[in-house]
């Protein structure tokens, strides 16, 4: 596997596979690599003749009372990962690198409406920050496709927004989650979790899974069902932050109307926030 660190770098590994007609998928990353990464890297594989991934742990989506400096960072079995996986290129760059004039001053990409509620509210100024890195990236590597997990659902669909607003030339394509056999969403997070925590996160895509079926069989009461899947997690010790039935292509509260749906979860275990959703398809 290639390795490049610096944008001029990176753009002409990219530019050289499309001089030589081969297509490029790319799969921004933070590291800390798990299954779901590498499942989006198979996936890239699967669309692509090349397949770049970055790891870069990007300032600009932190919050000043997250914490940046504790993101795990593993990038020596990262790079295993990827090798063993025959990713065709990783690319390494320093924030100096991608920020020269640091970030107070850096043109951003608000992407509207999409992110007003759910992590956009309660992480004020993420989705700018992960807007502005992709578009970065994107401008230098010009995939062809880029994959995103459908774990962060709201980043997937901003992402696809700023695509079609931006009208920028790139496939967004959105992968499925990958779960323990528990059902629980693979996240970097899930390594924070002590044993009884880990068997107590099953909940929330078991809660998850209970309400998409009620809703299937032809509950429309979202607010009554909302709740209930809220005082459940917090009874069983989560401290949940949203659970809500939305509309997939807006991610508004979802009307009796609406076909596309996709529940949208947060809830902590002590100072582990984890995130989850499912789709639910009523045509
Ligand atoms: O999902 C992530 O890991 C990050 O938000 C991303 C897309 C790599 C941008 O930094």
């Amino acid at each position: 596997m290639d390795q490049a660190t610096s944008v001029v770098e990176l753009r002409q590994y990219a530019q050289h596979w499309k001089d030589h007609h081969e297509s490029i998928a790319f799969i921004p990353t933070m590291g800390n690599l798990h299954a779901g990464h590498l499942s989006l890297i198979e996936k890239g594989q699967s669309l692509c003749d090349r397949t770049i991934c970055s790891i870069f742990v990007n300032p600009m989506q932190f919050g000043a009372n997250e914490d940046f400096n504790h993101y795990p960072r593993t990038l020596e079995q990262d790079i295993k990962y990827l090798e063993a996986i025959g990713c065709d290129l990783v690319y390494l760059p320093t924030a100096s690198e991608l920020y020269p004039q640091g970030l107070e001053h850096i043109t951003q990409i608000a992407v509207t409406d999409l992110t007003d509620n759910y992590e956009g509210e309660h992480r004020p100024g993420h989705f700018t920050g992960v807007a502005t890195i992709v578009l970065k990236l994107f401008n230098i590597v010009k995939p062809d496709v880029s994959v995103f997990g459908k774990k962060d659902f709201q980043q997937y669909r901003v992402i696809q927004k700023m695509v079609d607003d931006l009208d920028l030339d790139v496939e967004i394509i959105g992968s499925e989650t990958t779960r323990e056999p528990s059902g629980l969403a693979t996240s970097s997070r899930n390594q924070y979790l002590d044993t009884q925590q880990t068997t107590a996160a099953a909940l929330i895509y078991q809660t998850l899974q209970d309400t998409a079926r009620r809703i299937e069989e032809g509950e429309r009461n979202y607010k009554k069902l909302e709740q209930q899947a809220f005082e459940n997690l917090n009874q069983a010790g989560f401290n949940t932050d949203y659970f809500c039935i939305c509309n997939s292509d807006k991610l508004q509260p979802a009307s009796s109307e609406d076909k596309k749906l996709v529940i949208l979860v947060t809830a902590s275990l002590g100072k582990t926030r984890l995130l989850d959703n499912i789709e639910i398809d009523l045509w």
